[in-house]
């Protein structure tokens, strides 16, 4: 909701507010931005105030002599009238430096006005737009504020026209600024490189200027677009936070600058570096949509916020907040080495599991039996697959199951045909050999003609067959940058634009098929990819240690209905490392639900689980994907870790709890919980999973009636049929009835974890990278 009173203007979502004002000199400040406070006629308590400019600082204007623009929370600075702090916008103009953006208008308006190229949240409940002059320059800044209640999330973007009489040059140009007092923030970022992503980076902000930003010309698993800043009270569920982020898959900046006044400037958008855009008489540029958010709740509740936003007003179509289907991916089970007979055992196991869709990954074009050459030529590979993609989509089909297919269509290998046909369709500069990234070169998707090959060559292939699913997936990152038509400096941002038309046409059209985007697992996820794609593959590690800290780090601001997530062989091909069948799955049931494996060479124990966890999986998808997501504990928790969903009314969640490395130094473990009803009584139950009996090594002699090698032959064998728990005719179910305040304060005490004492049923055998799931019901009172 969105009120003005005199030179105020109020925005309310539920549960936070932003009060804008015009200053005594014309420029739009920003008098608040948090936790919720009421509508009102005197804003007295709120305004800032100026009594004097300190020392050197410049008077804007001597007839209002107390007021310096370094002492006010300028909605959209620029450089040139005593502002020393980032500007929003550094432009070259012939004539002068000196911008300066004054209050014009205001109007509040139903809905975004379209943008010509850029993605748009939907379902926005009112904008804002300002209007800012520059009376001197003859340019016009609209800021626009879009409203969204339900997420007590907020958005802000501007576009600059150049009424002016001769061309310019943006150099730099943000969509979100704000300014507010410093809370003792901490800032948490996500870093990493391929493989691992996500990193939670936590530091306090300090003075001077701190900055989160990709060069490479997505928005990278260098540093996601998203961060949050928690003031220094703020723990998982409790204290203010911020959080905030971008709808743009190229090169992003984010800064956040704290003054020697202790006064925070967050600054969000397209990264300056490189960046260099003619704006022509008369011409328009729209920057990308920031969005902000604010919370009391802690890192939890910021991030649900995000959460709630993604799934409700970025992610669009037939898929939105529909249940995502269980999937196997030949990726890791066949990489490019399949035929058909291959592919179609793989689908009768995946279908003897019980999973929902099969996705054939790379290899299936051209002549690509490696990744030296075929990419950019989607003419399928009749050696591998004689009957074509439409034979393998039936086959599929008829046994109930959805077909899905990879895609790398932003890339060419410079031996292929496209290449061939076209070089001069990759980026490259003149006069230098270009550098190549997985063997390949990027297409220049701001040319016209490669956008219409790409929409003709996609659509064409997706007309060939069934085809209810793509993997739209990107490998490298762009270098060589250089165009004829226009200053290298805009290229990057040309790319995204041109990337973003071709995603329109081909999601427009084809809008029944699940898009899920991949750039080397984690490189390219962020919103402005979200408005194309239901679900992003999160990262190419498929280990579920790491993907402990991959996957918190990502949920800070995206939800699970958006993670990929799935269960690999072990060891795992990326780390070398074991980890149990059974905490593969629990974490990737926090997220998308998939498999990545030859489930044709499991044993009857393995396959059998797997089948169990599919059926369980499907039991609670709901819950899994859209549920309430909390991380119970910090990811660097020594012993384990813990994550919940909950559903809304609080009569259902699901906790994950994750051992590290086996310790003997565990006290008694406590099941973690947090929001239950207290007027309410729960049933606890821990996922029953069985255990291997080869886990044991030679303690089996403990309790064989006669002496076997561990590692023998009949050991073996019996490994593959029987579980511990069938030899032992024992069950390690775990059941409590518990009441709320209890699950809120941690009173359910688990039974002891093995500690080298022996196998009964009373002991929790975990180990290393153990984890167990509880499902957790409200008990229903009869009558
Ligand atoms: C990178 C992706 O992240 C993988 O999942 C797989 O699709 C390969 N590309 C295929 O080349």
């Amino acid at each position: 909701m969105i009120k003005k009173t005199g030179s105020i203007i109020h925005i309310n979502t539920k549960a936070t507010s932003l009060v804008l004002n015009v200053s005594k000199t014309g420029h739009l400040v920003c008098e608040y931005y948090g936790p919720l406070i009421p509508f009102g006629e005197d804003y007295g308590y709120l305004v800032t105030k100026t009594a004097f400019p300190h020392g050197t600082e410049i008077v804007y204007d001597e007839k209002i002599p107390s007021i310096s623009l370094e002492g006010l929370s300028m909605e959209f600075a620029t450089s040139g009238k005593g502002d020393f702090r980032e500007p929003s916008l550094i432009l070259q103009s012939e004539t002068s430096q000196v911008f300066d953006f004054m209050y014009e208008s205001d109007e509040i308006m139903d809905d975004y006005p379209v943008l010509d190229a850029l993605p748009l949240p939907h379902h926005v409940d009112e904008v804002l737009k300002i209007t800012l002059v520059d009376q001197v320059q003859k340019l016009k800044a609209e800021l626009f504020y879009g409203v969204f209640i339900d997420a007590d999330t907020i958005s802000r973007h501007v576009v600059l026209h150049n009424d002016s009489d001769h061309d310019l040059i943006i150099d730099k140009i943000m969509s979100l600024q704000l300014d507010m007092p410093n809370r003792d923030f901490d800032l948490i970022n996500l870093y990493g490189a391929w493989a691992a992503e996500n990193n939670i980076n936590r530091r306090k902000v300090t003075n001077g200027i701190h900055i989160n930003d990709s060069k490479t010309g997505n928005s990278s698993n260098r540093h996601n677009p998203f961060f949050m800043l928690v003031s220094e009270q703020a723990g998982l569920n409790n204290g203010v936070t911020y959080a905030f982020n971008l709808l743009y898959s190229g090169n992003h900046y984010e800064m956040i600058e704290l003054t020697s006044y202790d006064r925070v400037r967050i600054q969000l958008g397209i990264n300056p570096f490189l960046f260099h855009y003619r704006l022509q008489i008369n011409g328009k540029f729209e920057t990308p949509i920031a969005i902000m958010s604010t919370s009391t709740l802690g890192q939890n509740g910021v991030s649900q916020n995000m959460h709630h936003f993604v799934n409700h007003h970025i992610v669009k179509g037939p898929w939105a907040n529909k249940d995502r289907p269980i999937l196997l991916n030949n990726w890791e089970a066949t990489y490019l080495k399949f035929n058909e007979a291959k592919l179609t055992s793989l689908i009768s196991a995946a279908k003897d599991a019980g999973i929902e869709l099969f996705v054939l990954d790379d290899g299936w074009f051209s002549n690509r039996n490696d990744d030296t050459k075929g990419l950019g030529d989607y003419d399928v590979n009749e050696k591998k697959l004689p009957r074509g993609l439409s034979y393998l989509a039936d086959k599929a089909n008829a046994k109930g199951m959805k077909f899905g297919l990879w895609f790398e269509p932003e890339m060419v290998n410079v031996n292929s045909q496209l290449y061939e046909d076209h070089p001069d369709w990759a980026i490259k500069t003149e006069g230098r050999e270009p550098s190549l990234g997985r063997h390949q070169l990027v297409l220049d998707l701001s040319k016209f003609e490669v956008q219409a090959y790409l929409i003709e060559q996609i659509g064409s292939v997706l007309d060939s067959a069934h085809i209810e699913y793509v993997k739209w997936d990107m490998n490298r990152h762009i270098t060589d940058f250089s165009s004829s038509s226009y200053h290298s400096g805009e290229l990057y941002h040309r790319y995204i634009i041109g990337l973003y038309r071709v995603l329109k046409v081909l999601t427009g059209k084809y809008d029944y098929v699940l898009w899920e985007g991949c750039a080397s697992g984690g490189n390219r996820f962020d919103l402005g990819m979200l408005c194309f794609f239901q679900q992003m593959w999160t990262s190419d590690n498929t280990d579920a240690y790491s993907r402990y800290f991959i996957q918190a780090g990502i949920s800070l601001g995206y939800p699970l209905s958006v993670i990929g997530a799935h269960v690999s062989a072990t060891p795992s091909h990326q780390m070398l490392r074991n980890t149990p069948l059974e905490t593969r799955f629990h974490v990737a049931a926090f997220g998308n639900l998939g498999y990545e494996l030859d489930l044709r060479k499991l044993d009857d124990v393995d396959f059998k689980a797997i089948r169990e966890q599919v059926a369980y999986y499907k039991a609670h998808r709901a819950l899994l994907q859209y549920g309430r997501f909390y991380q119970l504990t910090y990811p660097d928790c020594p012993q384990a870790i813990a994550w919940m969903v909950k559903n809304e009314a609080s009569t259902e969640a699901i906790i994950g709890r994750f051992n590290k490395l086996q310790s003997l130094l565990v006290g008694s473990d406590v099941l973690p919980g947090f929001g239950f009803d207290e007027t309410l009584t729960y049933h606890v139950s821990a996922h029953r999973y069985d255990h291997r009996l080869k886990m044991f090594g030679g303690l089996i002699n403990h309790v064989a009636p006669i002496q076997v090698n561990e590692n023998g032959p009949l050991v073996s064998f019996i490994d593959k049929h029987k579980t511990m728990e069938q030899i032992m005719k024992s069950t390690n179910e775990e059941t409590y009835i518990v009441p709320g305040s209890a699950l809120n304060h941690g009173g359910v005490r688990l039974r002891a974890q093995w500690a080298g004492t022996g196998y009964n049923k009373d002991v929790r055998v975990l180990g290393d990278f153990g984890s167990e799931l509880f499902y957790i019901e409200q008990v229903k009172t009869s009558g």
